[in-house]
This record gives C-alpha cells, structure tokens and sequence, in this order.
C-alpha cells in the first residue's frame, strides 16, 4: 500500500468555489491538494453565460439569494463581494463588460475565469488532482483521509465544493449531501432552480408557439420578475421563467402579465373599439404580444371578429386574461436541464463567516452544495467566490497541524 500524502486541507470540486478556496489558502501558506472526478477544471464555467461566464451582478445582494436562513449569505457576500471579484479580474487584465441587469460578462471567453483561478493558485502550495473518483473517505483521529486513484492523501481539513446535482453530464453529483448526511450535518431538500417548465396537457396548444419570446412580468407567490419569457416545444423558458421556477414548487401557479407596458389597463380594446371598429382585433393584439402568441390567445377566447363586432365586457375579459394568464406547470424540465440547485447542506449547520460545519471540525461546505441559491445574472457565480473565498481564509487562519 502507498504511503498517505499530508497535506493542510484537501478540497474536493474544482469549480468555482473550490478554485477560489484553494488560491485564497493557498496565498495564506497552506498546502491544499483540490481533487476532481473530471479530467479539467472549472466546466461550469466554461459552458456559463454563452461561453463568456456572467461571473457577477453588480446588484450583488443578500436578498437576491434563496435559503431556508435568508441571513446566511450576508456575511460571505460582505467580506468579499462583486466589487473584490471585480477587482480580482481587473488585475488579471480582462476585459468585461456589462450585459443588462448589473449582469458582468468577459469581452472574450469563460476560459480567463478558470485561468486566473489556476493562476491565482500558488505552484508551490497549491496542487490538482483531476480526472479520478474518491473510492474511499474516511474521518479519524489524523483528520481526513481520501483515496483516488492509486493515491492516498490526508489531511486535518477537508472543503466540499463538489456542487450540487444540476448538468450531471457535466460532471455534477449529490455527493456533497450524501457526505453531510453520513456526517450528521442536515440536507434541505433539493429542487432543480433556473429551470424551464412543462406547461400541462391543457395547455398543449402553446407549445406549438416552440421559439415565440415575449416580455412579461411572472409571479409565483409573492415574487416577480420582468424580463423575457420564450415558448419552447414542451412548456416556457426564457429568463422571467427560469427565475420565477427557483420558486415554483408543484402545485404551484405561475401567473404571466402577458401585456406588462399597459399596467393593468383594461379598457385598451374597448378605446381601440372606438378609433378604429373596422379593424381585425389580430391585428391590434399583434401590436402588443407576438402575432402567433396572439392568435393562439383569440381563439382560445374564442375572439375573432372585427373590433367593432367584439362586446366590450369580451374586450375587458381579454386584457383580464393577459394580464394574469394562470398556468399551473406540470412539471420542471428537472436537474439535467436545471442551471443550479436551491436547498442543499442547511446553513443551520455551517458558520456563515468561515463555511464550517459545527458538527465535524475541519469539515466545511461551499458554493452551490450549501443552501443558498442565488438569481440568474451571476450571484450564483459570486456565491461561489464568497463562500469559497470565506472557506480560504478560515483554513489559513485555523492551526490545522499540517
Ligand atoms: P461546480 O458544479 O461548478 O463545481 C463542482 C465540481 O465538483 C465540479 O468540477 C465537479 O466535477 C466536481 N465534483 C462533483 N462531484 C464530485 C465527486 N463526487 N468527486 C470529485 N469531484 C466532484 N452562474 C452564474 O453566476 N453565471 C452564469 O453565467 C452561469 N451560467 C450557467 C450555465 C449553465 C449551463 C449552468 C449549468 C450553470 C450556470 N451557472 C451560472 C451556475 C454556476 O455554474 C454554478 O452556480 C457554479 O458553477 C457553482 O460552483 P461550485 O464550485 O459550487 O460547483
């Protein structure tokens, strides 16, 4: 049998939150092996945002982020924020911009990110092991002991930032809540988030609308988001929609203003009656929604005739309808299609300031496999810099032994 390797903290995921763990301890001396099932680093970046990462929003806030602790980011968040990440990249000259929305992406390629990640990883402190699965992990008096490969490696602290199940093609597993539960540290059940829907089986005529997008404002609950939404062949997507399903559970309605700029005005039809009752209602829908969308509404509603043959209380009930059209989706398009997860290891066990678990020194959780979800437009990114970085600090300030 091979000898164990020591090393100060083994991190295991090497995608955001991992890499930046590993650069920031790194930095502060520590020696920090990051072991990866995937042969590269950092996949989720590379496919993110296009292929250029929206890696921040500069609205970066804590109640931009969904947990069962709304108070658990905070911390994380203030210590290193859009605003440090921003700096980070600034000082590994690449260029950014932004999108829409406080939204930041790079001018070139997502490749930078994980480039400057690795760069920012001392050589001499900081080491990968990429490409083979943890056959074996193990908890004793030495602290953590991990077997890969032909190697085994130990040491007195070990970071999971293995993410959670969204993309398993990518590479994603439940594995950081398998190792909670086996630790004794609680799960918040998770849900595929930033996902599209499944409109149900009454609602099948919409899906012939696949590639139709529109503004509007969603609402599931309390929460709205006004953006764009985009019919696809098996339910809706699109920005608005993937936003609101982080918050839709099943059973749940989503209700879409499908005409956001007349904010709440019911008597538009009734007014363009009266201008112009010659004219086919289609036509005068189609100045407000998609023409395809909107043919599919009329006969829906069973409207067809000219203006000036409509009733008005049928003109009022159609402007009701698109104000507040109410599907109850049948389903999520599930973890494969989801951009990120919302529940996962529950912060009522971690420290918000350093990322550690209360019930295992030495044992801590970051990025997407703790319970903090954040909006689409790069907090899920940021998320991943804050609490690996929090997790980084607090291995250098902590007297491992190693
Ligand atoms: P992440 O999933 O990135 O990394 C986990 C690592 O652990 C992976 O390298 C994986 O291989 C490894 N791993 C998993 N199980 C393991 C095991 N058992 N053993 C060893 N290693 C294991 N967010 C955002 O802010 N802006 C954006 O533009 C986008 N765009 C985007 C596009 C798409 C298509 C997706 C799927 C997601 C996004 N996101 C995003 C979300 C973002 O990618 C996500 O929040 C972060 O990658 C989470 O970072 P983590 O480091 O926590 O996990």
């Amino acid at each position: 049998m091979t000898e164990a390797e020591s090393f100060d903290a083994i991190v295991l995921g090497a995608g955001g939150a991992g890499l930046m763990c590993a650069g920031v301890a790194g930095q502060l001396g520590r020696r920090v092996l990051v072991v990866d099932h995937n042969d590269a680093p950092g996949r989720k970046i590379l496919i993110s945002g296009g292929g250029r990462c929206n890696f921040t929003n500069l609205e970066t806030r804590p109640d931009r982020f969904l947990s069962a602790n709304r108070h658990f980011a905070k911390s994380a968040l203030g210590r290193f924020g859009a605003a440090h990440f921003i700096a980070m990249v600034d000082r590994h000259r690449i260029a950014w911009h932004e999108k829409t929305l406080g939204q930041l992406f790079c001018d070139g390629s997502a490749r930078q990110i994980v480039k400057m990640l690795l760069d920012e990883c001392p050589p001499d402190r900081v080491s990968l092991a990429l490409g083979e699965p943890v056959t074996e992990l193990e908890h004793g008096v030495s602290g953590f002991r991990l077997r890969f490969g032909a190697r085994q490696v130990t040491a007195p602290a070990l970071v999971v930032a293995t993410g959670g199940p969204s993309i398993p093609k990518l590479g994603a597993s439940g594995f950081a809540y398998d190792l909670a539960r086996r630790f004794g540290v609680p799960v918040i059940a998770p849900h595929p988030a930033l996902v599209p829907l499944w409109l149900p089986e009454s609602d099948a005529d919409f899906r012939g609308l696949s590639g139709v997008a529109t503004d509007v404002v969603a609402r599931v609950g309390k929460v709205a988001f006004r953006e764009a939404a985009l019919f696809t062949h098996r339910g809706l997507s699109g920005p608005a929609i993937l936003q609101v399903s982080s918050y839709w559970r099943p059973g749940d309605e989503v209700t879409l203003d499908l005409i956001p700029d007349l904010a709440g005005d019911e008597d538009i039809w009734v007014r363009a009656k009266a201008a112009a009752p010659k004219r086919a209602l289609a036509a005068e829908l189609g100045q407000h929604v998609p023409a395809r969308l909107a043919e599919v509404l009329l006969h829906r509603l069973g409207l067809a005739a000219p203006l000036g043959e409509c009733r008005d209380r049928d003109l009022r009930r159609l402007a009701q309808a698109l104000h507040g059209w109410r599907f109850a989706p049948a389903d999520t398009a599930g973890f494969e299609k989801a951009e990120v997860t919302v529940g996962g290891v529950d912060t009522a066990a971690l420290s918000s300031k350093t990322m550690a678990t209360n019930a295992l020194p030495g044992l801590y959780f970051v990025g997407e496999a703790v319970d903090v979800t954040g909006w689409l437009g790069g907090y899920n990114f940021q998320w991943a810099w804050s609490s690996g970085w929090a997790a980084g600090q607090a291995l250098a300030a902590t007297a491992t032994g190693g």
